[in-house]
């Protein structure tokens, strides 16, 4: 079976987000509706999206739009049928009777359904309809969400539901994991309990809404949203709908009714129009008070609002087992809801699936979580868990587990594919060095270093790691969300608030010198991004020998929006880059003021796509959809380049103060037009003075080293004004950058 044609039906959220993700795998794709001006509508919204739905925004009109009535006839030229309209039966059933009318004899027909099974969808179809016709679920947003569910019954051809695996994860990149038609299926099934079981705690336990979204959040690895931030952000009126149809669909006997009772304060807050982001606010809601933005957070017990405040429960690290091993309400807490979704999702086990390792894996792609709840089990450790829990009953799983008590009982990870995936080939690797902020893997001929901190920021010993593993050809990939989102600005503020500029600049040289070891090491240095790549994140990367980049990035060199100038090699690779171009070759002055506009702006790419013609990526970067698969294409890199010899060392010829006058003149205009101010104004004279190569002509040959001097001293003099540390730390607080 080969797809080559989709026509997608219902072009609302669902529907266009799979539409996109469609044209970005280059599949032609139909988006139909009931009237063409909404799938245009449609369209024009997938074309506005942000974060973009599209990898590159010019392919917008491969997505062909239309209507239901007049251009049903292309549904017979499609070898996928997706339908993602409303979730109401009779209006899905009347489509499934029109499309079977047209289809291609054996082309598949899937519903984005979230909650009606598949017997119920397809109760009119004949025997050999049923055979095609399966549950495709994704998830919103849905070029980012890794997860797709493929659910099946008795009733499928097999072979067929795996060969639409295959090309959801090699042409669309998902993680396909075909289940069970159960209700909810994996991810919304432990998920919604997850949910549910963290709130009615909080409740129970006089949480307050901040705390216990300090508690289930990062502590946990569990997104920062938490469970009432991300109430809020689903909307609080939906997850009553969701739980309707759980309690619908579910036996009496299933633990989700327990907490899935209609809680009094939730259902006012829907009643008054407090729904969440969407809505007048939830349990949190953005106030006004004196003209000022604030932050409040609904009190449980009152349903007054209160200003909101920041819970500090003094613990960086995700480490599951000291959290619930507290002595406090939060450890308490934390043990209450991890043992109980526990306990839950150990219960499913066989019914939804029969490999338990699926519902982790379902929770990572879905959810975001960093483990699901059986490696949470493993790493609080089989014999703490039955030493702490009271009892489960007609729970299978758990019997026979404490019947062995057996801490090596997970086994493989990610089976439900078969890409040599770094979760697969960690478990099989002995760690052999590590610190705080990376993890050294060796294999028999290769390593492979994984950042560890929050958003995978990057400090003194990430680069003592990463130089500690060029002992072997290395690759630099990670499971988290971020590849790295730069240079961990909070600890360069330590020494900054302390005055120790001694120690900033003793850093930046060490991360100079890692760059530079990484590129001229002796064995080869791959970089496999996905996620945020941003500024000392890039300089690792492009001083990489080789990239294998996922198509989720965001990348680039944002170093001017905290009124500093990229430091680690960015300005100097970027320099090198375009002074490869031929334009540059004419014009000497054309490479220093392309990298003036990129880096002065802090563009960033939101996709390979976008990053290529700004060079942050090169055409021979290997671009991949899939993210499980980074590991193998960055090994079979490895594999043809086993002769690798390292590069050359680069050399300069930059026109010095010639275009360092035409830089200053951009400037001069952006102040005068109040774009810049004077502030911006110096962060923009630094970042002349590097890229026109400082005190030089454009006949003087200057060494990566002479640039490396121009970075540090730039870096160096800037982080010591008043103006740029009141920037970093405005980003550290609000996460955004200081206007002004
Ligand atoms: P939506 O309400 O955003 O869009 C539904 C679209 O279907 C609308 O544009 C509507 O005009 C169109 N439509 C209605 N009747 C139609 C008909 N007879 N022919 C053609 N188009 C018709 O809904 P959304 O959120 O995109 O959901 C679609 C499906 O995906 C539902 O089954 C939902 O349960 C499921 N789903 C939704 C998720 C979400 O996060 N929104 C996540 C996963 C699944």
């Amino acid at each position: 079976m080969e797809i080559k044609k989709v026509v997608v039906i219902g072009s609302g959220t669902m529907g266009s987000g799979i539409a996109a993700h469609l044209c970005n795998a280059n599949i032609p794709v139909t988006l139909l509706d009931l009237k063409t001006e909404i799938s245009e509508q449609a369209r024009d919204k997938i074309y506005k999206s942000r974060p973009p739905l599209l990898l590159d925004k010019s392919k917008i009109n491969n997505i062909k739009v239309g209507n239901v009535s007049d251009d049903f006839a292309e549904v017979a030229e499609a070898d996928w049928v997706v339908e993602a309209v409303v979730e109401r039966i009779d209006i899905k059933h009347n489509i499934y009777e029109k499309i079977f009318k047209e289809r291609k004899k054996g082309a598949i027909v899937s519903s984005n359904t979230s909650s009606i099974p598949i017997k119920v969808l397809s109760q009119n179809l004949t025997k050999e309809e049923k055979k095609d016709f399966c549950i495709t679920h994704f998830f919103n947003p849905v070029r980012y969400m890794g997860l797709l569910e493929i659910v099946k019954n008795e009733n499928n051809d097999l072979e067929k539901i795996n060969s639409l695996k295959k090309f959801c994860e090699i042409e669309l990149g998902k993680g396909a994991i075909v289940c069970n038609d159960t209700p909810g299926f994996l991810g919304n099934r432990v998920g919604v309990y997850a949910m549910q079981i963290a709130m009615t705690e909080a409740f129970k336990m006089k949480l307050s809404v901040e705390e216990a979204d300090a508690i289930f959040g990062r502590p946990m690895g569990i997104p920062k949203t938490g469970i009432f931030g991300l109430y809020d952000l689903i909307g609080i009126d939906l997850m009553e709908d969701v739980l309707k149809s759980f309690i619908k669909e579910l036996p009496e006997t299933d633990k989700l009714h327990v907490v899935a009772k209609e809680i009094p304060l939730v259902k006012k807050l829907i009643e008054t129009g407090y729904t969440g982001r969407k809505g007048k606010g939830g349990f949190y809601r953005v106030n006004k008070a004196n003209g000022k933005k604030v932050m409040e957070a609904l009190n449980l017990e009152s349903g007054e609002y209160f200003p909101s405040k920041k819970i500090n429960i003094k613990s960086e690290k995700t480490d599951l087992k000291a959290l619930i091993s507290r002595d406090d309400k939060y450890g308490e807490y934390a043990w209450s809801v991890i043992s109980k979704i526990i306990k839950y999702a150990s219960s499913l086990v066989p019914d939804i699936t029969k490999e338990f390792n699926d519902i982790d894996e379902a929770m990572r792609l879905g959810f975001n979580w960093s483990k699901g709840p059986f490696e949470m089990l493993e790493e609080i450790s089989v014999n703490f868990f039955f030493d702490r829990i009271d009892e489960y009953k007609n729970n299978d799983f758990l019997e026979n587990l404490a019947k062995t008590k057996n801490e090596t009982f997970y086994g493989e990870r990610q089976k439900y594919t078969d890409i040599e995936t770094l979760g697969k080939v960690k478990k099989t690797a002995t760690s052999i060095d590590g610190n705080n902020s990376a993890q050294i893997y060796r294999f028999k001929d290769y390593n492979i270093i994984e950042f560890t901190t929050k958003a995978n920021t990057l400090d003194y010993d990430s680069m003592d790691a990463l130089k500690k593993a060029t002992d072997k050809p290395l690759i630099i990939i990670n499971e988290s969300m971020q590849f790295s989102a730069g240079v961990n600005l909070s600890y360069i503020m330590e020494f900054a608030d302390k005055g120790d500029f001694e120690s900033i600049e003793k850093f930046i040289r060490y991360f100079q010198e890692t760059c530079k070891h990484l590129k001229y090491s002796d064995h080869p240095v791959i970089s496999a991004p996905s996620g945020l790549t941003l500024g000392g994140g890039f300089e690792v990367m492009v001083q990489s020998n080789f990239v294998a980049s996922h198509t989720n990035i965001v990348v680039g060199l944002v170093e001017t929006m905290v009124g500093l100038v990229p430091a680690g090699g960015g300005c100097k690779e970027m320099l090198a880059r375009w002074l490869e171009t031929d334009e540059a070759k004419k014009d000497p002055h054309y490479a220093p003021l392309k990298v003036f506009d990129i880096i002065g702006y802090a563009k960033t790419a939101t996709s390979p796509i976008e990053a290529e013609p700004m060079k942050y990526l090169k055409a021979e970067d290997k671009k991949i959809m899939n993210r499980n698969s980074l590991l193998e294409v960055s090994k079979k890199i490895l594999t043809e380049n086993r002769d690798f010899k390292a590069p050359n060392e680069t050399k300069f010829n930059l026109p010095g103060k010639a275009v360092k006058n035409k830089m200053i003149k951009v400037l001069e205009k952006l102040h005068n037009d109040k774009i810049i101010l004077d502030h911006g104004m110096e962060v923009g004279i630094e970042l002349a003075n590097v890229l026109s190569g400082g005190d030089t002509i454009i006949d003087k040959t200057l060494s990566e080293d002479d640039i490396f001097k121009l970075e540090l001293n730039s870096f160096m003099r800037l982080i010591e004004m008043n103006k740029t540390k009141e920037r970093i730390k405005h980003t550290l607080a609000t996460g955004k950058p200081l206007i002004n």
